[in-house]
């Protein structure tokens, strides 16, 4: 889409980034810092769900903080000390790195206080986005820059007015790691209308294996939804519960499912983590060269390793 059709079209402005999970999938890593700023070879996660933002649009970032919510912030503020050296070593190279997440977007805090869930999470930024359709991206839901989703799910919400969610198809043994979507076809193999959705179905009783994945284009009124939840799997207020509810006709609107077929890493998850790491270190305009020749080499080590096992 060009700049033009989507100042045109433009009736989501907003992003919302959750980040006040607790991460225990990762621990120790992540007792005193947020699973959002592991780094993914150079740049923490949240920089790039932040830069996704930017690239569909919403340079007006919201990011949910819990505890430890001084690293996340400290990392999209500018740093004094650290330009000033970089400056005076006229090292225009590192500067430019330093300036690449302060100068982003525009880009707020809010604290959740408690980890009541994500849905939890979502509704305390009603006070931000007002009575505005607006998207949220998990902040450790990492979605590549190659393959975009997030413009087509805002194209998708304007054209049927409608919630949209992202859903990819995963092997059936994994569905029950998910949200998974009631789904029926539309005219379009890309798009799908929801009309329930499953939270963590066991793989006998999902009804697809469609997941639910960290992007969303939601409208308003979801707040309202949020609101009158009682607390589901887990404790916690879920936002599958709420979309659930709007996808079984209880509430405005439909909701379509945009089905993303690109690739995409669980930065929360400790072995995607390191997925992350190797797939985007091959691909690194300065590591790439040296990370794919090691791998290659040390593939074939593995191998040998294995065969005399
Ligand atoms: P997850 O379920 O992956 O986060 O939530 P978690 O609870 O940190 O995961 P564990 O402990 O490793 O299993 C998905 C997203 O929602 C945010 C998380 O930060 C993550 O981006 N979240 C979750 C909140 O912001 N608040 C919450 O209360 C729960």
């Amino acid at each position: 889409m060009t700049d033009t059709q989507r100042t045109q079209a433009r009736t989501v402005t907003k992003a919302v980034i959750p980040a006040a999970g607790l991460g225990t999938r990762f621990l120790p890593a992540t007792k005193a810092m947020p699973k959002e700023m592991l780094p993914i070879v150079d740049k923490p996660a949240i920089q790039y769900v932040v830069e996704e933002a930017v690239s569909a649009g919403l340079s007006d970032v919201l990011i949910i903080t819990g505890r430890n919510k001084g690293n996340l912030s400290n990392h999209f503020d500018s740093v004094p000390e650290l330009e000033f050296t970089l400056e005076r070593k006229g090292d225009e190279g590192k500067l430019e790195k330093v300036h690449g997440s302060s100068e982003l977007a525009e880009v707020h805090f809010l604290r959740q206080g408690q980890p009541l869930g994500l849905g939890h999470a979502v509704g305390r930024a009603r006070c931000h986005v007002g009575n505005e359709s607006f998207a949220v991206l998990l902040g450790d839901d990492l979605i590549d820059a190659r393959d975009p989703l997030l413009d087509r799910m805002i194209a998708e919400h304007d054209a049927r007015s409608a919630t949209v969610i992202a859903l990819m198809e995963v092997p059936w043994e994994s569905i029950h790691l998910y949200g998974c979507a009631v789904a029926e076809e539309t005219d379009d193999p890309d798009v799908v209308r929801v009309t329930g959705l499953v939270e963590k179905p066991s793989r006998e009783e999902a009804p697809s294996n469609l997941a639910v994945i960290g992007r969303y284009v939601l409208r308003p009124e979801i707040f309202d939804i949020l609101d009158e939840l009682e607390p589901g799997r887990g404790g916690e207020i879920q936002l599958t519960d709420a979309l659930n509810h709007l996808a079984e006709g209880k509430g405005e609107g439909p909701v379509y499912g945009v089905v993303f077929r690109g690739r995409r890493y669980d930065t929360g998850d400790r072995a995607d983590w390191i997925k992350a790491n190797v797939l985007l270190g091959v691909d690194h305009e300065e590591l790439g060269q040296e990370i794919g020749d090691w791998i290659l080499d040390f593939a074939d080590r593995l191998r040998a390793r294995r065969s005399g096992d």
